[in-house]
């Protein structure tokens, strides 16, 4: 299965993406998380792209694509990967489809979670998240055990530096700007799923299995 998962920021995506490998066992790419991991560890690319996190702003496209490939020409995603933060312009979406049909691939689907965006907000100013396992938790409604401290490695829980309220904004901004119309592009190519991301974790689960039965 080859999958985009599309929604705004703190719509959930990373939450489900999660759940999905384990039913399909398929590899998670998330573009932020590569980013991320680039900048943790001071390569040339993280230092590029620093700057446009903290802001809440794209990472140019050129830059984008380019890791996105790197990512997935390893062997590991022969069964399948579920995409996370990638497309988010229309020209990440293009470039995907056409590298992929160099390669004789092939999107199944994309698949949108919905929220509202005042839901956002609250979302991730109480997000924290554990920077050595990518474990994430909410301070209200899905802390660990112990304050501050991940459930499954032990290590500290941070607050992401662009989950601040007026970076998160920016963050909703850009995805209304540049994202959203992507809902019509995968529209257009019937290959658009759209699932209610308003409702508690599992039930938002259980409607994307679902979803994701009837695209195998
Ligand atoms: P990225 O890391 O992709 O951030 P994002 O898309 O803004 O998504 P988030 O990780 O914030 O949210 P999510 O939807 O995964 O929600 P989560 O499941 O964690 O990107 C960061 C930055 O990298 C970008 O701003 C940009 O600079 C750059 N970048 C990345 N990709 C790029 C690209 N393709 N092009 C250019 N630049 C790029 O959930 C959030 C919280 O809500 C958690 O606390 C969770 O517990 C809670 N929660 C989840 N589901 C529910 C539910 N159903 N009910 C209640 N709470 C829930």
């Amino acid at each position: 299965m080859r999958l985009v998962l599309l929604g705004p920021p703190g719509a959930g995506k990373g939450t489900q993406a999660k759940k999905i490998i384990k039913d399909w066992e398929v590899v998670h790419i998330s573009t932020g998380d590569l980013f991320r991991a680039n900048i943790k560890n001071e390569t040339e690319l993280g230092k590029k792209v620093k700057a446009y996190l903290d802001r809440g702003q794209l990472v140019p496209d050129e830059l984008t694509i380019a890791l996105l490939w790197d990512r997935l020409d390893r062997d590991d995603t022969r069964k399948g990967y579920i995409l996370d933060g990638f497309p988010r312009t229309l020209a990440q979406a293009k470039a995907l489809d056409e590298g992929l049909k160099e390669r004789g691939q092939a999107l199944d689907g994309a698949l949108a979670l919905e929220v509202p965006f005042d839901v956002l907000v609250p979302r991730l100013s109480g997000r924290r998240v554990c920077p050595e396992c990518g474990a994430s938790f909410h301070i209200k409604d899905q802390p660990p055990k112990k304050e501050g401290v991940c459930d499954f490695c032990g290590h500290e829980l941070i607050h992401r530096d662009d989950d601040q309220e007026s970076t998160v904004a920016q963050r909703i901004q850009v995805y209304e700007n540049a994202t959203a119309p992507l809902l019509h592009f995968y529209k257009d190519q019937g290959k658009l799923i759209e699932v209610d991301g308003n409702q508690p974790v599992d039930r938002v689960a259980e409607e994307v299995h679902q979803a994701l039965q009837k695209i195998q």
